[in-house]
């Protein structure tokens, strides 16, 4: 099969890495790609959200699966434009990828539906959501823009002049353009915070790994919010009843609700959780893979990535068998300096070849630029260092070794990636639950053990 994937992030950089490894891909291509995805798809620089780009591209290369990556083109409704013309997909319609585009949508819909959340009302007026602030009178006031603003469109305020900053420049200032226009003031929750992303054809639901984001710019989750600065899967806070538990109570309920609407979701869903003491809840949805979860999720995989997603678009996900490899995958994400306010871009880039790096080290590039031989920064996002291993502090070490040799002027990142799951780990049952597989495991991904 040939392949276009639509995006150009670490996240897609993950996917077409998985997609190479299965037999039945023939040539994957990639619009617009990065420096490390030219190695493996030829790229083409339209941009992802050209929806007429895009078609005319696909038209020209005549693909056999087109992978839609990013939120904005789904909730543009890329995947209907690319199936009226006849082409095969992954990725919601935009009717279904609303759960992402609208957060006044997706938390109707889980009231409607019973699925548990945090209690909130929605305004369009900044009085009247002001004067709702003052009356609830309990800090954080969580408050979200309705529509994508690229992870920035919530604010946690810590007092009312706070909150009150907040909405006035999303509804009066226009801070995030029409994504603002309508607000979302909801309860503020506490807990461990889980990702599920989940395979579904709108029949079938199946849970990937899960995995843990570290959303704040700074370590001890200072500073402002980006997209991601490092992810480890599995998440340790996620056991067993929790899996059971949000099986019965979100995901089902989810899929189930949007048939119900006629919103049917095929691809990935994403499930950001937190997991409360009243039991876990939903923070938000998101209708694609994360980034950089996707690069924790998928290098774990073991199953073929082309079959699942063509077992989607034929609606026999439930015939499909997706296992999981045991052990952890540890992601630490390298920025530009000033990431995500201000950066320079164009800086070259030293220490990523497999020359000199630390063995099973997957570099997945997110904003690189690859010219005369060489790699240049091109982004926020710069590099998902990725390691995997036997134990958790195992693929750590190995990513904190592998990144220690890439060096490129402004050069940041968190120094403390994995260090909330290592405190939840149940520390004597670790070696011995894995302990059945590591010979495999060993064998398999030529791992690095502790010591
Ligand atoms: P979101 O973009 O909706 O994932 O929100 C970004 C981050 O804000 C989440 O990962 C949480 O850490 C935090 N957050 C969002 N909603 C809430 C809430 N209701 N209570 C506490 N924290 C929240
Ligand atoms: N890492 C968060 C996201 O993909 O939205």
């Amino acid at each position: 099969m040939n392949i276009l994937v639509v995006g150009g992030g670490g996240r897609e950089h993950a996917i077409i890495t998985a997609l190479s490894k299965s037999p039945k891909v023939e040539k994957i291509w990639a619009a617009p790609g990065n420096g490390g995805i030219s190695a493996l798809a030829e790229c083409f620089p339209v941009k992802a959200t050209d929806l007429d780009g895009i078609l005319g591209l696909a038209k020209k290369l005549n693909p056999d699966f087109v992978f839609v990556a990013p939120d904005d083109p789904l909730v543009m409704g890329m995947v209907d434009r690319l199936n009226e013309a006849g082409f095969r997909t992954f990725g919601p319609r935009a009717n279904a990828a609303i759960l992402e585009g609208s957060k006044v949508f997706s938390k109707a819909l889980m009231k409607k539906y019973g699925i548990p959340t945090a209690g909130y009302e929605t305004f369009t007026d900044a009085d009247k959501a002001i004067e709702y602030i003052k009356a609830q009178n309990s800090y954080p006031a969580v408050i979200k823009c309705d529509g994508l603003a690229l992870g920035k469109g919530v604010i946690i305020a810590k007092d009312f002049e706070e909150a009150e900053a907040a909405v006035k420049s999303m509804l009066l200032d226009g801070k995030f353009g029409k994504s603002g226009s309508e607000i979302v003031v909801e309860e503020f929750m506490t807990g461990p915070e889980v990702t599920v992303l989940a395979f579904t054809d709108g029949k079938t639901v199946k849970p990937m790994i899960s995995s843990m984001d570290h959303k704040r710019a700074n370590d001890n989750d200072e500073g402002l919010n980006t997209g991601g600065m490092g992810t480890i899967a599995p998440n340790p806070c996620y056991t067993d009843a929790f899996k059971a538990e949000c099986m019965e109570k979100i995901f089902l309920p989810t899929i189930n609700a949007m048939n119900a609407e006629g919103r049917t979701f095929e691809g990935c869903l994403y499930f950001g959780l937190m997991l409360t003491p009243n039991g876990p809840k939903v923070i938000e949805y998101n209708c694609r893979f994360g980034d950089p979860e996707t690069q924790v999720v998928l290098p774990m995989l073991e199953g073929d990535l082309c079959e699942i997603f063509e077992a989607i678009y034929e609606h026999r996900l439930a015939d499909v068998k997706i296992g999981w490899k045991s052990g952890y995958c540890t992601c630490v994400v390298m920025a530009s300096g000033g990431y995500p306010v201000k950066y320079k871009k164009g800086i070259e880039m030293f220490g990523m070849d497999d020359k000199g790096q630390v063995d099973g080290a997957f570099i997945y590039h997110a904003g690189t630029k690859y010219e005369d031989g060489k790699f240049y920064t091109n982004g926020g996002r710069v590099l998902g260092v990725t390691c995997n291993a036997y134990t958790l502090q195992g693929a750590l070490d190995k990513s904190y070794e592998a990144v220690s040799k890439i060096k490129f002027e402004g050069e940041h990142f968190r120094k403390d990636i994995g260090q909330k799951a290592l405190k939840a780990l149940p520390k004597d049952s670790l070696d011995l639950e894995y302990k059945h597989d590591m010979e495999d495991y060993i064998e398999e991904n030529g791992v690095y053990l502790r010591q």
